[in-house]
């Protein structure tokens, strides 16, 4: 048989066929798998959400409401422009989305058959296998309302360098826990913390610092919602023999069912990996030890901006790392505390462009996501990354504390919630 031949009994069978019935949308088959992917991780029972996204019966009971914090685009909770770099995985919901949920509805939101269901392609947004667990010592119970900081040191169990190629934080009590940092620590500054530890009572210790440059690496960040992260394929981070993990929890108690907590952290591990990736914190130093970053009480539009070419650095952010050699960055995250207005990070080129990397024109302190972007930025000798955050610090921007909005007075860094930071977290390999 040749191919002519081929060709042309498959010319004519298509060409018998009947046209396609119009295809109907369904729950099962078009809206649940969006649903699950978008929705379902805070909706679910016992997360932070206030009810279920599951099943048609779910949704059903909130549709006008759904519908309307999805065109609002109050929901899914995604602060990054999205023009500014394409991310993935990615919490937003996309355009094309939006209409197959719209186009449902309008068809009369059948149900279909519940074996229609596969999951939406793409990368998936969670951790996909867990080679370790480790839990904080003991439960932790926060006596302190409404904010309370707690470190927790965790023994790291293996006596050969292993790779982290991805992690998820399984809070205890999810309604409790706000926000994780999670690093590992370099063996020679576990003495260091091993005695604040020791100098507190109970699990843990109370702590708004967090290890900074050659005294350990940092892993990720969790806010609620999250299921975990793969890194991006063929990356990790190497944690060496007699290294701790240092876990850094935000309890806040408005809201939250109160009693011990016993965080998670799960990893997914590998005995090598093809680029070695590192975690850095990218800050004007100034800020940090000479105060520069102020923001004047009753001022809005207040911005600080840090440019650095992070190449001529690169052996501080990994020591496998060479300097002077391109960087390629994958994932990044900005954190600011509760006055933040809007936040930046993007590459200067050398020859005068930009690469946006992350832009948040509203800055919202209780979504502070991880982005990992679709394709990874090359940053080159010569080229500088600019960190850029912007504060509101008129009265109508102050939190609420114990019922009382607070006077705006003068800030300036510090670790604590009532001071600022202006952080932007790179993920990157050589
Ligand atoms: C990252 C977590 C998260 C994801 C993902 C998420 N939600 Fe929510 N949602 C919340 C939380 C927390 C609340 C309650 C607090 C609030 O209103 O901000 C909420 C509240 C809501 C509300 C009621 C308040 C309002 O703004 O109308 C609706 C409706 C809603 N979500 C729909 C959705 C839909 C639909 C999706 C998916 C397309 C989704 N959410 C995805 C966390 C999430």
């Amino acid at each position: 048989m040749n191919r002519a031949f081929l060709f042309g009994v498959s010319f004519s069978i298509a060409a018998c066929t009947p046209a396609p019935a119009p295809q109907v949308l369904t729950w099962h088959k078009d809206v649940a798998p969006i649903i699950e992917r978008k929705c379902a991780s805070c909706h679910e029972a016992g997360n932070i959400a206030p009810f279920a996204l599951k099943t048609l019966a779910d949704w059903k009971a909130v549709e006008p409401l759904a519908l309307d914090a999805i065109r609002t685009g109050r929901m899914p909770p995604f602060p990054g422009r999205e023009s500014c770099a394409e991310y993935s995985p990615t919490q937003s919901l996309g355009a094309d989305q939006r209409d197959v949920i719209e186009k449902w509805i309008a068809e009369g939101s059948l149900e279909g058959a519940a074996a229609d269901f596969a999951p939406l392609p793409g990368a998936v947004d969670r951790l996909t296998r867990v080679d370790l667990s480790l839990p904080i010592k003991e439960p932790f119970t926060p006596t302190q309302s409404p904010d309370e900081y707690r470190c927790f040191l965790i023994d790291w169990p293996f006596d050969v360098p292993k790779y982290i190629t991805g992690y998820e934080l399984r809070p205890g009590i999810k309604s409790l826990v706000h926000h994780a940092d999670i690093f590992f620590l370099n063996p020679s500054h576990v003495p260091t913390w091993e005695a604040r530890d020791a100098a507190e009572p109970g699990p843990g210790w109370e702590c708004y610092d967090i290890p900074l440059g050659q005294e350990g690496g940092w892993i990720g960040t969790f806010v609620p919602g999250n299921r975990g992260v793969d890194f991006p394929e063929g990356t990790g981070l190497k944690v060496p023999v007699g290294a701790k993990i240092y876990l850094q929890i935000h309890y806040n108690t408005l809201n939250a069912e109160i009693g011990p907590d016993l965080s998670v952290l799960d990893l997914r591990l590998e005995d090598k990996v093809r680029r070695f990736a590192g975690v850095q914190a990218v800050s004007d130093p100034r800020w940090i030890t000479a105060d520069t970053m102020a923001i004047p009480a009753n001022q809005r539009d207040v911005t600080h901006t840090f440019d650095i070419d992070p190449t001529r650095f690169s052996s501080i952010i990994n020591q496998n790392f060479v300097d002077g050699r391109p960087l390629k960055l994958y994932a990044t995250t900005m954190h600011l505390h509760q006055l933040g207005q809007s936040a930046r990070l993007e590459i200067k080129r050398a020859d005068g462009s930009t690469t946006c990397a992350v832009d948040i024109p509203r800055w919202d302190f209780h979504w502070q996501l991880a982005y990992t972007l679709k394709e990874p930025i090359v940053i080159n000798p010569g080229d500088e990354l600019s960190v850029s955050c912007t504060w509101d610090n008129t009265a109508a921007n102050q939190p609420v504390i114990n019922g009382q909005r607070v006077v705006p007075r003068n800030r300036n860094w510090g670790a604590r919630t009532q001071d600022e930071m202006c952080v932007a977290g790179i993920y990157v390999t050589q």
